[in-house]
Formats: C-alpha cells, sequence, structure tokens
C-alpha cells in the first residue's frame, strides 16, 4: 500500500505520517529530508544556488539515503549522518529554493520511487501529483498558517530560545509561497485527494479520522481482488 500526504509546512504531515507508518508497518519516507540533504551539500560545496546546472549535477552525484524505521528515521548524505545537520535555518531555507530546479526534482523523484514503491507511507509536497499518481490513499493536510506557524515555532524554540514568532511564521508564508508557485511541481491538492484541515484538532483526532479512510480503503481494495478471484475460479 503506498500513502500520500502532502501538505504546506507544519501541517503535521511527519508526526502523522510517522504514526500512519507505524500503525501500518509501512516504510516511512520523508522525501522534505531528501531536498533538505541536496542543500546542506550545496551549502557545504559552496555551489551558487542560482546555477541550475551546477545544483542539478550535484544532486545527481550524491548519495541520499533513509534509514530506520519511522521512529528511528536518519538521512544519510554520501553514508554520513546528517539528520541534526539539515534542521537549520539556512538549509530550511535553502532546500525551497533549490527544489524548484527541475533537475534536482528528477533525481530526488526517481529515488522516492524506487524507495517506496514495495508499499510506504511518504510526505512531501508532489507525492500525489508526481511521484506516486497512483497511491492508494492521497491525503492533503493543511492547517491555517498563525497554527502552523505555531507548531513550528515551538520546534525551533527548543533549539533556539532567541527565535522570534513573528519571523517563523514570515519565513514560512515565504517558503509556502515559492513551493507553490514554482512551475515544476508546485504544491497542489491532487484532484483524487482527501483534503484534511487540522486546524483546532489534537493530532489523535486527526490520526483516527485518517486510519477510518485507509481501512475503508483496504476494505475495497481487498473486495475488488476478492471479485477477481472468484470471476478467476468461474
Ligand atoms: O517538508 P520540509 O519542510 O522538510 O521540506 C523542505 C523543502 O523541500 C520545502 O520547502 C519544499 C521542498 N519539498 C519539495 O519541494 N517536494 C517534496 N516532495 C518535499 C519537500
Amino acid at each position: 500500500m503506498i500513502i500520500a500526504i502532502d501538505g504546506p509546512s507544519g501541517a503535521g504531515k511527519s508526526t502523522l505520517g510517522r504514526m500512519l507508518a507505524r500503525e501500518l508497518g509501512l516504510l516511512y519516507i520523508d522525501t522534505g529530508w531528501m531536498y533538505r540533504a541536496v542543500a546542506f551539500a550545496v551549502i557545504e560545496a559552496n555551489v551558487n544556488a542560482s546555477d541550475d546546472l551546477a545544483v542539478g549535477s550535484l544532486a545527481r552525484r550524491i548519495d541520499i539515503d533513509l534509514h530506520g524505521d519511522p521512529d528511528t528515521l536518519r538521512v544519510t548524505l554520501d553514508r554520513r549522518d546528517v539528520t541534526e545537520a539539515i534542521r537549520s535555518e539556512d538549509v530550511t531555507h535553502m532546500s525551497s529554493v533549490i527544489s524548484a530546479i527541475p533537475d534536482v526534482r528528477r533525481a530526488m523523484v526517481e529515488r522516492q520511487r524506487e524507495m517506496g514503491r514495495r508499499g510506504a507511507v511518504l510526505n512531501g509536497r508532489d507525492i500525489g501529483t508526481v511521484v506516486f499518481p497512483d497511491a492508494d490513499v492521497k491525503f492533503f493536510l493543511t492547517a491555517v498558517a498563525e497554527e502552523r506557524a505555531k507548531r513550528r515555532f515551538a520546534e525551533e524554540f527548543e533549539q533556539n530560545k532567541t527565535v522570534d514568532f513573528g519571523e517563523t511564521l514570515a519565513d514560512m508564508t515565504e517558503r509556502d509561497r515559492r513551493d507553490s508557485t514554482r512551475a515544476d511541481s508546485p504544491l497542489r491538492v491532487a484532484d483524487d485527494a482527501i483534503l484534511i484541515d487540522s486546524t483546532g484538532q489534537s493530532i489523535e483526532e486527526v490520526f483516527a479520522g485518517m486510519m477510518a479512510i485507509v481501512n475503508q480503503k483496504s476494505e475495497i481494495v481487498n473486495q475488488k481482488s476478492e471479485i477477481r478471484n472468484q470471476k478467476s475460479v468461474i
């Protein structure tokens, strides 16, 4: 089973993606971490982020891997663990810039299809529209910007006590604008996605709603395969 979770930042994609993957015994793939790893490599190699050719060629050359189960997920760049390093503000900003480059997207999408093909919960911006357009269940998770920024702010505050809420909100809004307006694979709701607005809901409530949809969907899939089996017996 392939489950796609797309949506803007701070909507709860990773918390809910991990919970679903754990519950269903599926692989969990955070595709944002992969773009962040490319961004980290761009900064480290001092590559000019507006040089699409150079960034694209770097993205093809590097080896990005995700290891571990949903709760212990780590990301490596050329076998080096960069899980903590990709959370910095510089990397966050750079990941939104370089993810607009078509060659970068091509390299990442190829890798994501390879990793997820045997079944996974994937979260990102283009999973249901581009990476796995035939995913069994597609969710588009969102919440009002202030609430998403509050969640992001709480995470950032744990690492850095001097962060400012206004700045977090402004950065997030700018990143979402860039992610939604780029020409290649912008963030958008797939036609057959289930839209979930988590504003004012607890994680447990949203999770229960998502699980109900997944269960319904797997019943339909099972019924269809039973009908196919009966037909082949007749
Ligand atoms: O989900 P995140 O904030 O960790 O993602 C980092 C950046 O990567 C985000 O600004 C958009 C980009 N991204 C993307 O373009 N496509 C994806 N499938 C996942 C992330």
